[in-house]
């Protein structure tokens, strides 16, 4: 069944996803890192209705966003001296802060942990929602557990159809990256590398941070191996590629930048300009496109891990442990 899908810009449909939420409905809408799906984070129903239609594992938790670093407190324990900091210098943007959570915060909305993952959106449309809604919102990406992330509205509309009440279309994403998800609920450590470059991180805390491997527990399912997979079996080649394998099988590249490589039944290139920023940006519809084509494999060029660079390599490996060969 189809999805209603408004514009965002819209001051009456931004009214009517606030009483959608304010209802106990989903919402999905725009934020600069990716689609998310959201619901009321005070109303344990409603997020519970998240669950359903993702079909997201319930130790999952879930990201509660804000529309200013001031409401912290409502969800949070912002008594680390860094969390104020790191939140006045990178908020609006794509960095979640794991804290102390506060324990009005229904269960289900941290999978029953005594952290919460907390960020405030930079998409005005995101935050003008939150504002008119009154309340945070708990916001997992607007996908199927374990799929892609969506960076535009018609890939909501298109995974999740009816099962939503209402898709705020706010255009393509900026970043189209998830947040980059810091935990200073111990030591700090990056859970998931994301639309903020590590780099920043560590030069705003004067410290270097390691990273979670996914062959931890994992405090993130963003940290699960076979996460943000694509249905096409993927592999990320060593070096850029020259020429299809031999033999008849249909295979596609991504490639990240304009190739001269021969022989591929479909070629998707990231940065037709070079720039890592255009990559990331255009990763998740590239992969999407290329997974549409009935394709036998994708062949993924690697990038430098760096800046951004790291976070499109971590999707990549992620997609690429789905590989059902
Ligand atoms: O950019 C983003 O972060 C997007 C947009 C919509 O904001 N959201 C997003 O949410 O990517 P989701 O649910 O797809 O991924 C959130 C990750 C999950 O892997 C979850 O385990 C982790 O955040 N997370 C949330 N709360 C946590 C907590 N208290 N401790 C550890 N990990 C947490
Ligand atoms: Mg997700």
């Amino acid at each position: 069944m189809t999805a209603r899908v408004l514009p965002a810009t819209d001051l009456l449909a931004l009214a009517d996803a606030a009483a959608v939420l304010q209802r106990g409905g989903l919402v999905a809408f725009p934020t600069e890192t990716v689609y998310g799906l959201g619901a009321d984070a005070f109303d344990a129903r409603a997020v519970a209705r998240i669950f359903e239609v993702k079909a997201r594992p319930s130790f999952d938790p879930l990201i509660v966003h804000l529309a200013e670093a001031a409401s912290l407190d409502w969800v949070a324990v912002a008594d680390d001296p860094r969390a104020v900091d790191l939140a006045a210098r990178f908020w609006p943007g794509p960095l979640t802060l794991v804290l102390k959570r506060r324990p009005e915060l229904p269960d289900i909305v941290t999978a029953g942990l005594d952290t919460v993952g907390v960020r405030v959106p930079a998409h005005p449309a995101a935050r003008a929602l939150i504002a008119a809604a009154g309340t945070p919102l708990a916001a997992p990406s607007a996908n199927p557990f374990g799929y892609v992330s969506p960076t535009t509205a018609a890939h909501v509309a298109e995974l999740l159809g009816d099962a939503v009440d209402l898709v705020l279309d706010g255009g393509p994403c900026r970043v189209g990256l998830e947040s980059t998800i810091l935990s200073l609920a111990g030591e700090p450590v990056i859970l998931r590398p994301g639309g903020l470059p590590k780099e920043e991180l560590e030069e705003a805390l004067g410290m270097s941070l390691p990273v979670a491997g996914p062959s931890e527990r994992p405090l993130a399912p963003g940290q699960l191996q076979a996460h943000y997979a694509t249905r096409t079996p993927l592999v990320v080649l060593a070096a850029r590629a020259q020429a299809a394998p031999p033999g008849d099988r249909r295979v596609g590249l991504l490639a990240q930048r304009p190739t001269q490589a021969r022989g591929f039944a479909a070629v998707e290139v990231l940065a037709p300009d070079g720039a890592v920023e255009t990559a990331a940006a255009r990763l998740f519809a590239a992969l999407r496109r290329l997974d549409a084509m009935g394709l036998d494999r994708i062949l993924a060029e690697p990038c430098e891990e760096t800046g951004l660079g790291y976070a499109i390599m971590d999707r990549l490996r992620r997609a690429a442990a789905g590989v059902r060969s």
